[in-house]
C-alpha cells in the first residue's frame, strides 16, 4: 500500500525517503531533472554532487552504462548489495544529466533491502538517491533520523527499520580498459574486490576522486579525536571492544566490526547531542570493514 503510494509520488516528481541495507536514501525519479533538483534543494547541498542511480540489477544497469567485463564480474558477485559501480554513461541513459553532474560517468547500485527492491519494481525505473541527510550531517540509518533531518522537505518516509549495515556502499570506478579504483570503502572490502579483479588502487593516492567525498562530508557538530585510548576531561567517549563508559557510547562492546559499522552514525548523533565539544574515539583496526569505518571517522575528524 505505502509502496504503491511511494511509486506514485516518485512518478509525480516527489521525494521519497526509503530504506536500503546501507543507509536510508532520499529518492527521486532519476529521469526527471526537476525531481532531481528537489533533492539538492532538500539536502541543502552546496554543489550538484553526482548521485547514485538505483536499479534492480545488471540488466537495467547495462542500459545506463558501458560495463566492461570487470564491472559485470563485480556486479554478478556483489549485486544486489552494498556496492556501487561508476562507469562510462551511455548517451541513451534515461538518467537526467543533472543527476550525473554533467560527468561522462554514472554511478549505479542494485540494493538488496526488500523495501528498496519493492519500490524499484513498483516504480519501474531508476531511482536516484543520496543518503537521506542534510548536507554535512551524518547519514541516516533509521527512518526517524531521516525524518528528523529532512522533515517537511520530503513527501513520504518509508520505514524499513534500522539499516543492517549502517555505512554507505563501497564505490568502485571501472575504467573503459577494465581498471578498477576504490573511490569509497564500504562493507564490500578491498580484499573481496581484489579476489575477483586483481590489485586495485585507492582513489586517495590517484587522480580520480568522488566529487562528494570532501573531507568533512560526514561531520557531526563536535570535533573528533581519533585513536584515543580514553577520554580527557570534558570529552565524550566512543569505545570499541569495551563497554560504554558512563555518559559515553560503544561501537561494539565485543569488538565486532559489523556491529560497529551498524552503530557508527547513531552513536555519533547520540554523543553530539550531549553537547560535548570533543568526541574521543577508541582505536579501530584497519582491516576489512574497519577500513570503511576509519575512512568515515577521519572525514568526520577533518578540520572544517
Ligand atoms: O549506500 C549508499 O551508497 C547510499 C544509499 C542511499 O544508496 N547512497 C549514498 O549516496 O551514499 P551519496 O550521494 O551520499 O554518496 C554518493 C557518492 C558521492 O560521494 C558522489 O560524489 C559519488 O558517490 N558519485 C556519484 N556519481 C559519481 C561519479 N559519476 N563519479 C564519481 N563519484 C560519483
Ligand atoms: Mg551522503
Amino acid at each position: 500500500m505505502s509502496i504503491a503510494r511511494a511509486a506514485e509520488i516518485l512518478r509525480a516528481g516527489g521525494l521519497v525517503v526509503f530504506p536500503t541495507e546501507t543507509v536510508y536514501g532520499l529518492g527521486a525519479d532519476a529521469a526527471n531533472p526537476h525531481a532531481v533538483a528537489r533533492i539538492y534543494e532538500a539536502k541543502g547541498r552546496p554543489q550538484f554532487n553526482p548521485l547514485i542511480a538505483h536499479v534492480p540489477g545488471l540488466a537495467e544497469a547495462e542500459t545506463h552504462a558501458e560495463l566492461p567485463e570487470n564491472a559485470r564480474k563485480l556486479a554478478a558477485a556483489f549485486w544486489p548489495g552494498p556496492f556501487t559501480i561508476v562507469a562510462r554513461r551511455r548517451a541513451e541513459s534515461s538518467v537526467a544529466e543533472l543527476a550525473c553532474a554533467g560527468l561522462a560517468t554514472i554511478a549505479l547500485r542494485a540494493p538488496s533491502h526488500p523495501m528498496a527492491r519493492e519500490l524499484l519494481a513498483a516504480f519501474g525505473g531508476p531511482i536516484v538517491a543520496p543518503s537521506a541527510n542534510r548536507s554535512g550531517h551524518v547519514s541516516a540509518t533509521t527512518a526517524q533520523h531521516a525524518a528528523k533531518d529532512l522533515g517537511g522537505r520530503v513527501d513520504l518516509v518509508l520505514d524499513g527499520g534500522p539499516c543492517e549495515i549502517g555505512l554507505e556502499s563501497t564505490i568502485v570506478a571501472v575504467a573503459d580498459d577494465g581498471g578498477v579504483t576504490l573511490l569509497r570503502p564500504g562493507a564490500i572490502s578491498r580484499a573481496e574486490i581484489e579476489a575477483l579483479v586483481g590489485p586495485i588502487e585507492s582513489a586517495h593516492s590517484g587522480a580520480i576522486q568522488a566529487p562528494g567525498m570532501m573531507e568533512s562530508h560526514y561531520a557531526p557538530r563536535a570535533q573528533l579525536r581519533l585513536d584515543a585510548d580514553e577520554a580527557r576531561p570534558g570529552e565524550a567517549y566512543l569505545s570499541f571492544g569495551a563497554a560504554p563508559p558512563i555518559g559515553g557510547e560503544t561501537l561494539s562492546a565485543t569488538g565486532d566490526l559489523v556491529e560497529a559499522a551498524a552503530n557508527l552514525y547513531a552513536a555519533l548523533r547520540a554523543l553530539d547531542a550531549t553537547g560535548a565539544a570533543v568526541i574521543a574515539v577508541a582505536p579501530i583496526p584497519g582491516e576489512g570493514l574497519g577500513e570503511a569505518i576509519r575512512d568515515r571517522l577521519s572525514r568526520a575528524a577533518a578540520p572544517r
